[in-house]
């Protein structure tokens, strides 16, 4: 091995060692979550590992004692100490979200903060079923993209479908693509946790998947557009200002971000904003254009047959959550996520009632047409067999 090679390699090991020392603190819980019923315990560790230089005091605390309390509160350390690991066990009193952390006297340098985020729940069935519900929106969510493609593709026309929509549609799950992955960048992550030090990332792996699913979805409906029959539909002006405006704020973000104003964590916060204000205006356009038109052929209810249930369950899932850490803040505390789920299910009603009951029988009248004008096809076909078969009858002049 040459010299320099070896060099390079203890250096690096080196950074590495000292990266690892330093996350890791000397003092920690073997658990960072944790979850608990009510009436029940659970015992955890607590280890040092590095010497203390003098004596030590640890104080154990929880924020609400009604919640959660440990049977031990002050821990001794005598000076001498270099490793040592104690148990602590934890009670459940009551439902919600508590944590436990340990402040030392004198303070211990190179420290991170040790905590343990525990929660209290009523059931374990709940959290399951949650988990379960969890699962079942986000699969019938990421389908809800489907049916409309599918109806452009077999109308080999997307007329019926408003541009405007389908454009905001794009903008608005790249920015929250952007949002998710940007979460989870080791950087801005980092930023994220520095201001919530005992957070957890909001953003989990399927919300990753879902969003960049969604950019490919409707960029494909986007395609869909220029490709088949649209007749005279385009952008609208509104829109096209609309989404000048949003690429006006965002620019401006930028140059706050280069300049040192505002962080990267706050640009993707800001990001998400305009995502929930795409979300509240989208299907307006839509709306309007079939009130117009009286119909709602060309707009798939498949799509909004399955972002009605997928909504219906994301509030069914908040509200199970809220009864089982008894934690309605996160409700009705948050109204932009209750607020929006809320308003999507409006919308999706308007929608089956333009389809099913306002223009119900505009759509079963077109349909009709359609099949008249097909079954007129067949009729002229087998009259010119008839015709030829029977040419030599007087009355063929008829055909
Ligand atoms: C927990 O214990 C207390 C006191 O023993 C009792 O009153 C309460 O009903 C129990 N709660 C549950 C959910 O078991
Ligand atoms: C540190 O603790 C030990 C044992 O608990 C005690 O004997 C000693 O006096 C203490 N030292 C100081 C400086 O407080
Ligand atoms: C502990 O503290 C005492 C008094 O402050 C000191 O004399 C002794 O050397 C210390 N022991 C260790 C292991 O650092
Ligand atoms: C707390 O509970 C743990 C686990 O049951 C036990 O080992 C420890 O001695 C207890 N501590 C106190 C101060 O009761």
């Amino acid at each position: 091995m040459k010299r320099s090679t070896l060099i390079t390699v203890v250096l690096i090991s080196y950074t590495l060692f000292c990266c690892v020392s330093y996350t890791y603190a000397n003092l920690f819980f073997n658990t960072t979550d944790l979850t608990l019923l009510v009436n029940d315990s659970s015992t955890i560790t607590l280890t040092l590992t590095d010497p203390i230089p003098e004596n030590t005091t640890l104080f154990l605390t929880t924020k609400h004692k009604d919640i959660l309390t440990a049977n031990v509160s002050q821990i001794e350390v005598p000076n001498s100490t270099n490793y040592k690991k104690w148990q602590v066990k934890l009670l459940g009193h009551d439902v919600g979200h508590d944590i436990l952390k340990v402040d030392s006297l004198p303070p211990l340098k190179e420290t991170g903060e040790t905590f343990v985020r525990v929660t209290v729940q009523h059931s374990n069935e709940l959290a399951l079923i949650s988990e379960i519900v969890g699962w079942i929106y986000f699969v019938a969510w990421s389908i809800s993209f489907y049916p409309q493609m599918y109806e452009n593709w077999v109308r080999k026309s997307v007329v019926g479908l408003n541009f405007d929509f389908t454009v905001l549609n794009v903008l608005g799950f790249v920015l929250y693509s952007m949002f998710n992955i940007g979460l989870w960048m080791p950087e801005i992550e980092k930023e994220y946790f520095d201001r919530n030090p005992r957070g957890l990332n909001p953003v989990q792996l399927n919300d990753i998947f879902f969003s960049i699913h969604a950019v490919v979805a409707t960029v494909i409906t986007v395609i869909q557009c220029y490709i088949y029959e649209r007749a005279d539909q385009h952008v609208s002006w509104t829109a096209k200002l609309i989404m000048i405006f949003y690429g006006l704020i965002l620019t401006v973000l930028l140059v706050f971000v280069n300049l040192n104003k505002i962080m990267w964590l706050d640009f993707l916060y800001y990001c998400s904003y305009i995502k929930l204000s795409i979300t509240l205006i989208k299907y307006i356009p839509q709306g309007v254009m079939n009130y117009k038109r009286k119909s709602t052929i060309g707009w798939s209810i498949g799509n909004i047959f399955l972002d009605f249930t997928g909504g219906i369950l994301s509030i069914l899932q908040m509200i199970i959550n809220a009864y089982n850490y008894n934690d309605w803040a996160s409700v009705f505390g948050d109204p932009t996520k209750f607020g929006l789920g809320l308003l999507s299910i409006i919308f999706d009603i308007i929608f089956f009632l333009q389809h099913y009951v306002f223009y119900g029988g505009n759509n079963y009248q077109e349909f009709e047409n359609r099949n008249v004008v097909e079954v007129d096809d067949q009729d002229e076909v087998t009259n010119s067999e008839d015709c030829s078969e029977s040419s030599d009858k007087p009355d063929s002049q008829l055909c």
